[in-house]
């Protein structure tokens, strides 16, 4: 064969490649999911079982479970599965619980503890730049709760305690989630907040804001136990999800999974769950939400829509 015929056999095989009849490979997607909660073997099992979608991104927001054990396990599968995953703390990580022999660090130290792990396996954290992925600057953001959405004028940690406690409602975080070196868990939320609402002045263009709690009280519906709300974020991310110019917030934490659009803005809870919270037989890789490109989702005509639960 003479070097033109190889040459004109190139561009043969060139321009079928470059074809439009070509199949393309699809664009990556960016999925969500939360509260995996491995220390039940249900979802430990479960979470072993996730199929790998070698050029997608995956958010996890919190409660993967309670030991650093757990949490170095989630993450070695995780990215073994996605090409990049995304983590914020939720408040089982941050017990200082009895159960993890690994350290018996408090508050402070004890995030950073939970960060230097990932970090060992390349996982980003709400420490790290912001990553962009089709056009948005993804945001991890750790802020915590500050007992704001307790009722009106209650603000004294003690009396929100007593009043959740008439119903029998008392938060597991108040024996293993500590705030040190901050005095409580409200100036603790409240530096938090500062501190990335900062970092968030500084972005231009299109977000997905990412935190473990939900970012506004009208999506807190907790039927059964509606006393737990001061448990369940801060009113100062109220308006966050217009004043950064959101697409979609992604949180976990409620255990009942949904979508809602409030001000044309998508809002995920996408939280797995106890293994009653969620049908095991149907396996993880259902419960991914699909955050960007999410191409065939569009708002509500009046920009305000749901809940539309995922079970
Ligand atoms: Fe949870
Ligand atoms: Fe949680």
């Amino acid at each position: 064969m003479t070097p033109a015929s190889i040459d004109f056999r190139i561009r043969v095989i060139y321009s079928r490649a470059v074809s439009d009849d070509a199949p393309r490979p699809p664009d990556p997607r960016l999925w969500a999911i939360s509260d995996l909660h491995i220390g039940y073997a249900a979802n430990r099992a479960a979470l072993e079982a996730l199929r790998r979608r070698n050029d997608d991104w995956l958010i996890c927001c919190g409660d993967v479970g309670e030991t650093l054990e757990q949490l170095r396990f989630a993450f070695d599968v995780l990215t073994d599965r996605f090409a990049r995953v995304i983590w914020v703390p939720g408040n089982h990580e941050l017990w200082t619980h009895p159960s993890d022999d690994a350290t018996d660090a408090r508050g402070e130290a004890r995030y950073a503890a939970l960060v230097e792990a990932a970090r060992l396996y390349g996982v980003l954290t709400p420490e790290d730049d912001y990553p962009t992925f089709a056009g948005h600057t993804l945001a991890p953001m750790f802020l915590g709760y500050d007992y704001s959405w307790a009722p009106a004028g209650m603000r004294d940690i003690a009396d929100v305690k007593a009043w959740a406690g008439e119903h029998g409602i008392y938060s597991a975080d108040e024996r293993f989630l500590h705030s040190d070196p901050h005095p409580d868990k409200a100036a603790w939320c409240r530096a938090r907040v500062e501190a990335t609402a900062k970092r968030l002045d500084a972005v231009e263009g299109p977000t997905v804001l990412i935190n473990h709690y939900p970012l506004r009280r009208d999506l807190v519906r907790l039927t059964r136990i509606p006393r737990f709300v001061p448990w369940c974020g801060t009113a100062a991310t109220e308006d966050w999800h217009t004043r950064y110019r959101a697409t979609a917030c992604v949180n976990g934490h409620l255990h009942m999974r949904a979508t809602d659009w409030r001000d044309g803005v998508r809002f995920e809870e996408v939280a797995v769950g106890y293994p009653r919270h969620w049908k095991t037989d149907r396996g993880l890789d259902h419960y991914l939400r699909e955050i960007l490109p999410a191409a065939d989702i569009r708002p509500p005509a009046e920009g305000r829509g749901g809940p539309e639960w995922h079970w």
